[in-house]
């Protein structure tokens, strides 16, 4: 299975990355991830991602694609991946379709997440994160038991720095201008199929799975039209 999850900042790519890479077996590759990683480890890349990041803006195409490229090729990807958070505008869905060239396999489904923008406020402005498994909490809609510390590994939860609101409702624009064109272009190849993300997690999950089962069986008839 090679997939794609495509939506908004908050629309919850994340969320449903973990699991939906749980149930089909495959790694679960994050671009955001990546970059925040290097920004805690303090390297180059990780230096140079983070004056994007903090701006709500898109890290160069040249080196996103080039982190890509080098993850994809690795063995645990053979078998299948989900990406989150790439391609994120039409160049670097041409560079994905060279990359998969190159590696002779190719996308099996691009699945847009579908959120109204009242919906991804509140899903950002009560994110919390992991800062030791990456786990993605909600303050309301998902809470840990104990506040500020992750369950599933007693790690201590952080604030991303980009979730503040100005930061946010610039992402959002960069999202409508560079990223949302890229549902038409996977439309009109007949890849893209669409995902009620509203409802709790869980529900969400399983519509994702079912959805994404569908379209894998049969994908002339699940496919969008518009
Ligand atoms: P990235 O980390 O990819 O951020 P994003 O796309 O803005 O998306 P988010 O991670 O904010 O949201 P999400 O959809 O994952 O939601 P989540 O599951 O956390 O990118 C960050 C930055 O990195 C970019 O701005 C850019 O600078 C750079 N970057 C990354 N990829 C790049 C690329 N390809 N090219 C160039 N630059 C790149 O959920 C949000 C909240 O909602 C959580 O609290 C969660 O608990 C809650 N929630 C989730 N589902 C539900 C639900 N069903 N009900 C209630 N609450 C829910
Ligand atoms: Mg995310």
């Amino acid at each position: 299975m090679r997939l794609i999850l495509v939506g908004p900042p908050g629309a919850g790519k994340g969320t449903q990355a973990e699991f939906v890479a749980a149930h089909f077996d495959i790694p679960k590759i994050s671009t955001g991830d990546i970059f925040r990683s290097n920004v805690s480890g303090g390297t180059e890349l990780g230096k140079l991602a983070k004056k994007f990041m903090d701006a709500g803006d898109l890290v160069p195409d040249e080196v996103t694609n080039a982190m890509v490229r080098s993850r994809l090729g690795e063995p645990d990807a053979a078998g299948g991946f989900l990406l989150d958070g790439f391609p994120r505008n039409v160049s670097q869905a041409y560079e994905l379709d060279s990359i998969l060239g190159d590696l002779g396999t190719q996308l099996d489904v691009v699945v847009e997440l579908d959120v109204d923008n009242d919906e991804v406020v509140r899903r950002l402005s009560g994110r919390r994160i992991c800062g030791k498994c990456g786990h993605i909490w909600h303050v309301e809609f998902d809470p840990p038991s104990v506040p500020e510390i992750c369950d599933k590994c007693g790690g201590q939860l952080y604030h991303r720095d980009d979730d503040y609101p100005e930061t946010v409702r610039h992402r959002l624009d960069v999202y409508t201008l560079q990223t949302a064109p890229l549902t038409e272009f996977y439309r009109s190849r007949n890849q893209l199929t669409q995902l009620d993300a509203l409802g709790p997690v869980e529900d969400v999950t399983e519509r994702a799975i079912a959805t994404i089962e569908a379209f894998t069986a049969s994908p002339d008839a699940a496919a969008v039209d518009e």
